[in-house]
């Protein structure tokens, strides 16, 4: 074990390897520019551009007798604009630049990395576990692109018991949400976990299940607010389960990762009381999430839950936040994004088995943004936050007892 790992402070024999990748002062002040650099081009850009919108575009070609009414004929109008051109070609370089800002200290700090997330693997000292699958075939949606513009995307591996992808994605993100630690993260886990105990305070569930965890700061937060919960999170990418056992066990949680497609996982019918996900059906194609769903069906014992938070569809968002969320399809190797929100969740539900009428698709309140309010928002609700404005927009089920 390299000698110079930083022990946790509760004593773990497992070193944090979320701070083995210690940038230099440039690397740092280079990432807080990122940082910076895209939240502006994500938060203020858009808003902005909305504004030119309005006052310009849509006036000038109303002149013009074209009304522009849904996304696609905003995206052809705004397309040339030098508004429109400058907002993409920053939030595109922005973006790219969060990911490449971590990767020098990474690279540096990768053997130490690997030693400390094969320690994990040899030891789990907090009781977790992680199962991968060399043999797993990885489907083309995932293969074929850097998805989102990580470079690398989740998958690759360069080395024996890589977890380069882990760190860049991880450390990557923290930079791309001008977060920089690890423990601020699992924000939408807190949200669903509040809304459940707000919605079924006798609620206890025994095993979760979170798909395509990454790895599982999404996760993580569900076994602080159920406690004694088995976690159990599935995912293509093999970097990312090491990378995510490792923080798991450093932290002292027991979780077990399994390196498992979501489409045809290998637990028993009914094993799981909740199922959960968070950023994961956008990235597939609307067949896998068929598939996908029709699992968390057979996966889903009587009297459970399924939440999944996600991109809010088509019909429930106006034409200009249509738009605004379709622009990742071209732009951000998101090839699905659209073809997903152009699904109603509903009926998605209701064609894998579930029940219409318990089906429900709805906004939650953020944990920061509301901290005194429990419950979901009513669509027509008077001031009711977007989705990733203070809202997140989840869809799910329940099954009968
Ligand atoms: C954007 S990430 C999800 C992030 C994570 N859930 C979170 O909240 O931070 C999408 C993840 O889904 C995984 N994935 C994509 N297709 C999958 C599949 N068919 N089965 C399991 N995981 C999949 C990818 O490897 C990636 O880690």
């Amino acid at each position: 074990m390299a000698s110079n790992a930083p022990l946790d402070r509760r004593n773990s024999v497992i070193p944090d390897i979320e701070t083995l990748a210690r940038p230099t002062l440039e690397e740092r002040g280079r990432q807080r520019f990122c940082s910076a650099l895209r939240r502006y081009a994500i938060q203020d850009m858009p808003e902005m551009l909305k504004r030119d919108f309005d006052a310009r575009v849509k006036p000038q070609r109303a002149a013009k007798g074209e009304a522009l009414d849904d996304a696609l004929a905003i995206e052809r109008a705004m397309k040339p604009e030098a508004s429109y051109r400058f907002y993409s070609t920053l939030r595109y370089n922005a973006q790219e630049m969060c990911f490449l800002s971590v990767q020098d200290s990474i690279e540096r700090a990768l053997p130490e990395m690997i030693e400390v997330s094969r320690e994990a693997a040899a030891r789990n000292p907090a009781g977790g576990s992680l199962r991968l699958d060399p043999a797993l075939e990885m489907p083309r949606y995932l293969t074929t692109l850097d998805v989102h513009l990580t470079p690398g995307c989740f998958h690759s591996e360069w080395v024996e018991d890589d977890v380069a992808q882990g760190a860049v994605v991880s450390l990557g993100a923290r930079v791309f949400s001008a977060t920089m630690s690890h423990r601020s993260w699992g924000g939408v886990a807190r949200v669903i976990s509040r809304w459940i105990k707000h919605e079924r305070p006798d609620f206890r569930p025994l095993r979760i299940l979170d798909l395509g965890t990454s790895s599982g700061k999404n996760l993580i937060p569900y076994v602080e607010a159920f406690p004694g919960v088995e976690a159990y999170g599935v995912d293509l990418a093999a970097p990312l389960l090491r990378w995510g056992h490792a923080v798991a066990e450093h932290e002292g949680i027991k979780v077990h990762f399994s390196q498992q497609n979501a489409e045809a996982l290998d637990f028993p019918d009914g094993y799981f009381d909740l199922i959960v996900s968070s950023f994961f059906f956008h990235e597939i194609p609307v067949k896998a999430t068929r598939k996908v769903l029709a699992e968390c069906r057979r996966l889903l014992r009587p009297g459970g839950m399924m939440v999944h938070q996600e991109l809010p569809a088509t019909r429930l968002v106006d034409a200009w936040e249509d738009y605004f969320w379709n622009w990742d399809t071209d732009n951000n190797n998101e090839p699905f994004y659209t073809a997903f929100r152009a699904q109603d969740p509903i009926a998605l539900m209701e064609a894998a088995g579930f029940d219409r009428t318990r089906n429900f698709a709805q906004i939650l309140p953020d944990v920061n943004a509301y901290p005194d309010r429990h419950h979901a928002f009513g669509w027509d609700e008077p001031g009711r936050p977007r989705h990733g404005k203070g809202g997140w927009y989840v869809f799910g089920s329940s099954l009968p007892l």
